[in-house]
């Protein structure tokens, strides 16, 4: 009779450090409400916390870092809302910028930079300018970004090519399609974490996420700390990745 493998499988070494942590920074809102502050209030906290994570990630030295600041989905909230959340992020490019340069950290933007109004696009070209000699930390913002539509947007482009007699259809592999996603050239994402509780992907990352590692954590996002940084990366460290092969 063949043995039935045990439940608790024993584990091998721990894995090496996540070359691409992604994060879905959730409960800006909540951590405002909470106090009785206005949202704004919670998502100006949010951009400390992200200015925190950027130096864990440094620390930790984690080369890539992908942050979900701004979906597809958060146009439809209230106007000042976006207001406050776009003005901010116009700060946020101002001021940040140098000090990011300094640490050695590439700026990238994925999404729909097209739906921004025309200065913070522009802040957005010159800071990938002036950081895109830098590979220390490859920092990518999620702006605008919605996984279904990026995945549609390279789906038609594909297509078009394919229409033209460009490409052949039957060639097309994972590789071929990657590459026309906005994360064309980036590693696909080890560790994915969502703070704030909730468990679900949002549509973050659909096509890059299909092995990833995902931490849920207790935490509000402004409330993010060097220390959940680390107690993240733990657990991906115990974490045993298959990438759909057999157990060993
Ligand atoms: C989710 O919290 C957070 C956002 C929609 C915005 C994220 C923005 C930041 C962290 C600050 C700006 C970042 C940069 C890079 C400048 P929520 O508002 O959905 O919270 P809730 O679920 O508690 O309402």
């Amino acid at each position: 009779m063949s043995s039935i493998p045990a439940l608790t499988a024993p584990r091998g070494d721990p894995l090496p450090p996540p070359a691409h942590v992604a994060i879905i920074m959730d409960g800006n809102g909540r951590w405002a409400q909470a106090r009785g502050l206005p949202r704004i209030a919670g998502h100006r906290a949010g951009a400390r916390a992200v200015r925190r994570t950027i130096e864990a990630a440094l620390a930790h030295g984690v080369r890539w870092l992908t942050l979900y600041a701004f979906s597809s989905e958060n146009w439809r909230r209230p106007q000042d809302e976006v207001s406050d959340l776009t003005a901010l992020l116009r700060h946020y490019l101002k001021s940040e910028i140098a000090e990011l340069a300094e640490n050695g950290v590439r700026l990238r933007m994925i999404g729909e930079a097209a739906r921004f109004a025309e200065d913070i696009q522009a802040s957005l070209r010159d800071a990938e300018r002036v950081t895109a000699g830098n590979a220390r930390l490859n920092l990518t913002i999620a702006l605008s970004y919605g996984g279904r539509a990026e995945i549609i947007a390279a789906a038609r482009r594909i297509a078009e090519a394919a229409a033209r007699g460009e490409i052949d259809p039957a060639r097309l592999d994972e590789a071929g399609f990657a590459s026309q996603l906005f994360t064309a050239g980036m590693p696909d994402p080890d560790l994915i974490i969502r703070t704030s509780g909730e468990r679900r992907l949002s549509n973050f990352l659909l096509w890059q996420a299909a092995y990833a590692e995902l931490v849920f954590l207790n935490v509000l996002w402004p409330d993010f700390s060097a220390d959940h940084f680390a107690e993240a990366l733990t657990d991906y460290a115990s974490r045993e990745r298959r990438f759909g092969a057999r157990p060993s």
